[in-house]
């Protein structure tokens, strides 16, 4: 038995590979370096999408495509809005989600991508009693988002972060995302399923408590001390550690690039790198059988803060981002996979497990 399924592998897939000894990551041939920063998220769905849509457009057309089906969203939103008010951002936009039609066609995937982009922003306005700002389809995705938002800067650091995380091997999510498209169910049901796997803390719900971490350590002053009290309680240090990353998560570079193309960020990242080499020393001399480094988390966190996202909607963001991987692997399994249907080991209650 293999309890995290560490090694196994369940899925060829042409989409994205991740080399954690050399600390390396390709999206569809591309190194994440050549891409972050360089391509739009547009265009990385494009190269994402090819191969998995029979009409798929050229990359511009699909542009506009995804500009109108913000706009399509945001008007089908407005009822819907005051209805999920009550909500955590996070289980509004899966709530808005649910009940989308649910098939394989290239307009229901632009609208599964077109959503978490519209839906995020009017709901933090919503919340905050300020007026929507309805989308530009004209725009470039991300830089509509942070116009949505209420924001006039951070539009390309935002771009660079949803490249980043458009892909990333068989993690949980897009795992869950396969194994649902594997039953030959829509794009919806595989979406939900990705939406439902990256909300753990282990996943994609890690950057809000890296905030609460950074502002918990600069009330206090003393991040060796603070950091020293978390471990010997038992606790995970947030954006450090990976299972497959056995070096520094390349990712945490790119957006550490994309961070220094933002203003009034400075103090801030200052900081953070330092708590960043106390936490590597502690976790170094605590856990010296692991090689535990800094993880996408702990940049992404400093990143969505800066373009003026809270911290509630931080793994929506990441959803905003990971949704383009999770249709196209969905895509891919239902194409090319196998119905996925592991076992188990039945273990008699009361009898030992096996080893
Ligand atoms: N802080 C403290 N200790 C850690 C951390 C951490 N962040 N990460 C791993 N460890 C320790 C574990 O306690 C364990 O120690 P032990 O052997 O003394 O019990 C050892 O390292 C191995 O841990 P595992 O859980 O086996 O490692 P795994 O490969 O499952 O961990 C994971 C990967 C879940 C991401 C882990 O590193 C973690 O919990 N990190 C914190 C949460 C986080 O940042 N999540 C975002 C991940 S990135 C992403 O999904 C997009």
């Amino acid at each position: 038995m293999n309890n995290g399924l560490e090694d196994v592998v369940a899925a060829e897939t042409v989409l994205s590979d991740v080399d954690g000894e050399a600390g390396r990551l390709i999206i569809r041939g591309h190194p994440l370096e050549a891409l972050a920063g360089r391509w739009t998220f547009e265009q990385v769905m494009h190269l994402l999408f090819g191969g998995f849509f029979d009409d798929l457009p050229d990359s511009e057309r699909l542009a506009a495509r995804l500009g109108q089906a913000r706009a399509d969203a945001f008007e089908r939103a407005g009822p819907l809005l005051p209805l999920l008010a009550e909500l955590p951002v996070y289980d509004a936009m899966r709530a808005a989600l649910a009940p989308m039609p649910d098939g394989l066609a290239l307009d229901e995937a632009l609208r599964l991508v077109a959503v978490p982009a519209v839906l995020i922003p009017a709901l933090l306005r919503q919340a905050a009693g300020q007026d929507l700002i309805a989308p530009d389809p004209a725009r470039g995705h991300a830089d509509d988002v942070v116009r949505m938002l209420g924001r006039d800067t951070g539009g390309a650091a935002l771009d660079a972060y949803l490249v980043t995380v458009s892909d990333h091997g068989l993690n949980a999510s897009t795992f869950a995302a396969r194994v649902v498209a594997s039953t030959q169910a829509g794009l919806t049901s595989a979406v939900l399923a990705g939406l439902g796997a990256l909300k753990g803390p282990l996943h994609g719900g890690a950057p809000g408590p890296v905030i609460e971490m950074l502002d918990a350590i600069a009330a206090e002053g003393d991040a060796r001390a603070w950091i020293d009290r978390a471990l010997n309680r038992g606790e995970r240090l947030m954006g450090f550690g990976h299972r497959i990353y056995r070096v520094r998560d390349p990712r945490a570079d790119a957006l550490k690039a994309a961070l220094h193309t933002l203003d009034r960020v400075g103090g801030r990242l200052q900081f953070a790198e330092q708590v960043e080499r106390v936490a590597l020393v502690a976790l170094r001399q605590r856990k010296q059988s692991r090689v535990i480094e800094t993880n996408v988390e702990f940049y992404t966190a400093l990143l969505l803060e800066a373009v003026g996202f809270p911290k509630e909607s931080f793994t929506g963001v990441f959803a905003m981002g990971r949704v383009v991987g999770w249709i196209a692997h969905a895509r891919e399994q239902a194409l090319t996979g196998r119905l996925i249907r592991p076992k188990s080991i039945y273990i008699e209650e009361g009898r030992a497990r096996a080893a």
